[in-house]
């Protein structure tokens, strides 16, 4: 096989304001909405405000708000959070949305009761240090004995490597033109990341348009997680391993954890 080197991400909060006009359609048909339940009960039992890290086009954060939820979301693309305001007005529901890096959270200190990191956004984390920093952030912001709720994406590195596949195939796309998604999929196991390069193409013959972009996610084991958690101040209060509490063992498919900001070891 030809190898067609790729590019280097330098941070993972890169490619999603291109990829923004496609995320909703393609989650659609993959991750979809297996775990939102799981999200708006815990939210529903803890109570608001809740704060969603990375919050993206709204996919949780639409239906937490919908439950009547107070719900703050914070991402780092301006694109991805247009969607979310798109799909807020649309449902006549609100949220309050802010642009912002989840390594330094622009909240006052023990806002929130619960924090939530939805579908692997620690994984978009490139570095120990951008993880320390993101973990320190939510340990500032949630409240003593707050929760908070980490989902980790369990099979980014046992990602096959593949090179422009295409993946994905609509008559309609986003846009209402036939879309393809031509993917390659690399792994980096020495930085321990799995790199997404996608090309979306819409349309065909001469009107045929491709937006490309790269998206690239961190390997992170639930032991080195709760590890790094519980060195920020927080106890683990329970590992899932699928969204309806069956307990977490190494070969579950939905890496799931529950932290609980330690209240005696509150920093300002
Ligand atoms: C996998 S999407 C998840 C979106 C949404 N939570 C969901 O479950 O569909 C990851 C999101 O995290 C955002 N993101 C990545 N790195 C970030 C950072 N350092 N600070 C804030 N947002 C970030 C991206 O812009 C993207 O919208």
């Amino acid at each position: 096989m030809i190898r067609i080197p790729g590019r280097r991400p330098r941070a993972g909060w890169e490619g999603w304001d291109e990829y923004a006009p496609f995320y909703d359609w393609e989650n659609a048909r993959t991750v979809g909405r297996r775990d939102v339940r799981f999200w708006r009960d815990l939210a529903g039992r803890v109570g608001g405000p809740v704060l969603e890290l990375g919050c993206g086009t709204g996919r949780v954060a639409l239906p937490l708000a919908r439950a009547c939820v107070s719900l703050v979301g914070i991402d780092r693309s301006e694109a991805m959070l247009a969607g979310a305001r798109r799909r807020l007005r649309r449902a006549a529901t609100r949220a309050l949305l802010v642009r912002g890096d989840i390594t330094s959270l622009p909240f006052e200190p023990a806002t929130f009761p619960l924090v939530i990191a939805p579908y692997g956004i620690l994984q978009s984390l490139l570095s120990d240090r951008q993880l320390a920093c993101a973990l320190a952030s939510v340990a500032r912001v949630v409240r003593p004995d707050g929760l908070f709720g980490v989902d980790l994406v369990a099979d980014v590195p046992r990602w096959q490597e593949y090179q422009h596949r295409i993946t994905l195939r609509g008559r309609r796309g986003p846009r209402g033109l036939p879309v393809a998604l031509v993917e390659s999929v690399r792994q980096d196991p020495r930085r321990k990341l799995t790199i997404f390069d996608q090309e979306y193409i819409e349309g065909s013959g001469r009107a045929r348009h491709a937006t490309r972009f790269s998206v690239a996610f961190r390997t992170l084991s639930v032991p080195a997680m709760t590890k790094r958690l519980e060195r920020a101040g927080f106890q683990i209060d329970a590992l899932l391993g699928d969204y309806n509490g069956r307990p977490w063992d190494p070969r579950a498919d939905t890496w799931l954890i529950l932290a609980r900001r330690d209240g005696d070891k509150v920093t300002r």
